[in-house]
């Protein structure tokens, strides 16, 4: 346990779990499903699912964290014995297969970032989407950024908490947002951006179709970092003063402002430059590089420049995610198995390396697909739509209903020096409304209710 770190300040706490939350999910993922499922109703569905059922969850998975100060299975074993134990597990098992399809998405962002850097990218629509299907299955190119993207991982990963992840995530975070700002109001004075506005904000429940609940579900905790044990990881590094309900509310917040403002960057000009919201993964892929020529048309230089930085960023906000889900396994694998922490970072990337070349070349070049889906896609579906909710809800049932409560209320209460208003309010929709909403959701999608 010597090995052990702890987060050095209470803004390095917000910013390294936010760390966690925000990247690809809200960038890439979010607007894509969002595209997918109908717009401005999904986003009404998420932001409910995130409020009602995200805080409330990740807060349960911060009080398991912090109480043991261990790994996700040690964490869930001290409290709840073997059985509970499984808990931790399956949350590594879910961050592995995660980080081996998410290692993929952000190698096609290197690639992106390598590509703009050389102004491959200057092209009209139908050049982009050609250049990204083309470049998407080849055999080789994906399959070697996808690779440096996880040992880029396994380098933080190996420097420990506070010099690795930490740092890293103090300067990303702020210079993400500032980035950000700018190409949403790029994007909004683009010509006919008007539809692409009504699409974020208008909501049509007619497009409510039955898995938009699930998808919304899965994209909301998929979104936190919830259900993979990744918050209680996390919060096993947080001091004694971190307010576990505060930090909750401000890391929902940052990260539901993030996926917001992506939602404000991409349909704009998608509904400008004519790209359909509905075309999958490859929407920020190809609406993108249309957002950097055409909005900075008289100025590229400035286009360029802003171009290059965004992939940059996208890179490291992924990289701040992915540093989460390889801590999940790298804790368990050397506390547990009692090795250095080098070593039990290079198994985690070892595993995840072999599932990512899998879903990089299930994306053309080889055809590897599981009930109908790609390899890459299938990853996707069964943790966010499946493992990640179940994840959730036994977290929910385990800390709202057999964790002691004076455990649960010491950690809410930072050991009664804090106020306990929302404590009551807190356990109960831990134990009744996340249980309940999460199995009706399940069962909505089963066509059982
Ligand atoms: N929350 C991350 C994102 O939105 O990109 C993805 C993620 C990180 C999922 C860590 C799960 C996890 F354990």
């Amino acid at each position: 346990m010597s090995e052990r770190g702890n987060f050095g300040t209470k803004i390095g706490v917000i910013l390294a779990t936010a760390g966690s939350a925000v990247g690809l999910g809200n960038i890439w993922r979010f607007p894509y499903m969002t595209g997918q499922d109908g717009g401005a109703a999904f986003i009404i569905i998420y932001l409910v699912c995130v409020l009602i059922l995200g805080i409330p969850g990740m807060v349960a998975e911060f009080v398991v964290g912090r109480h043991s100060g261990a790994n996700a299975a040690r964490a869930y074993y001290n409290i709840g014995g073997r059985k509970w134990s499984l808990l931790g597990y399956g949350g590594a098992i879910t961050s592995m297969i995660i980080f081996g399809f998410y290692s993929v998405v952000a190698g096609w962002c290197l690639q992106y970032l390598f590509a703009s850097t050389m102004g491959q990218l200057n092209g009209d629509v139908t050049y982009v989407q050609h250049y990204f299907k083309t470049f998407s299955s080849d055999p080789l190119k994906p399959l070697f950024w996808t690779v440096a993207f996880i040992i880029m991982t396994h380098l933080v990963v190996v420097k420990g908490v506070r010099k690795g992840i930490e740092r890293a995530s103090n300067i990303l975070m702020p210079t993400l947002f500032i980035l950000l700002f700018i190409i949403v109001v790029a994007s909004c004075m683009l010509p006919g951006t008007k539809s692409g506005l009504e699409f974020l904000f208008k909501p049509d429940f007619s497009k409510v179709t039955r898995s938009v609940f699930l998808d919304a579900l899965g994209q909301a905790f998929f979104s936190l970092s919830l259900g993979t044990a990744c918050l209680c990881t996390y919060a096993s590094y947080f001091n004694r003063q971190t307010n576990l309900v505060k930090s909750a509310v401000q890391i929902a917040g940052i990260d539901t402002l993030v996926a917001i403002l992506a939602g404000l960057m991409i349909f704009p000009a998608a509904f400008s430059v004519g790209v359909r919201p509905d075309s999958g993964p490859s929407l920020i892929f190809i609406t993108l590089p249309a957002v950097f020529q055409q909005a900075f048309a008289g100025m590229p230089v400035l286009g360029y420049i802003i171009g290059v930085f965004f992939y940059g960023l996208l890179v490291l906000a992924a990289l701040t995610s992915t540093i989460s889900m390889h801590e999940i396994g790298t804790a368990l694998f050397y506390e547990e198995l009692h090795l250095s922490r080098s070593k039990g970072a290079w198994i985690e990337t070892i595993v995840c390396i072999i599932i990512g070349v899998f879903c990089s070349l299930s994306c053309g070049a080889v055809d590897i697909t599981v009930f109908g889906k790609s390899f890459l896609n299938f990853c996707d579906f069964i943790t966010s739509d499946i493992l990640l909710p179940l994840g959730a809800f036994f977290t929910c049932v385990f800390v709202g209903w057999y964790v002691p409560k004076n455990i649960v209320k010491d950690q809410i209460t930072n050991w009664g020096t804090i106020s306990s208003r929302l404590y009551g309010i807190w356990l109960f929709v831990v134990r009744f409304i996340c249980p309940i909403c999460i199995g009706s959701v399940f069962l909505h999608q089963l066509g059982i209710i």
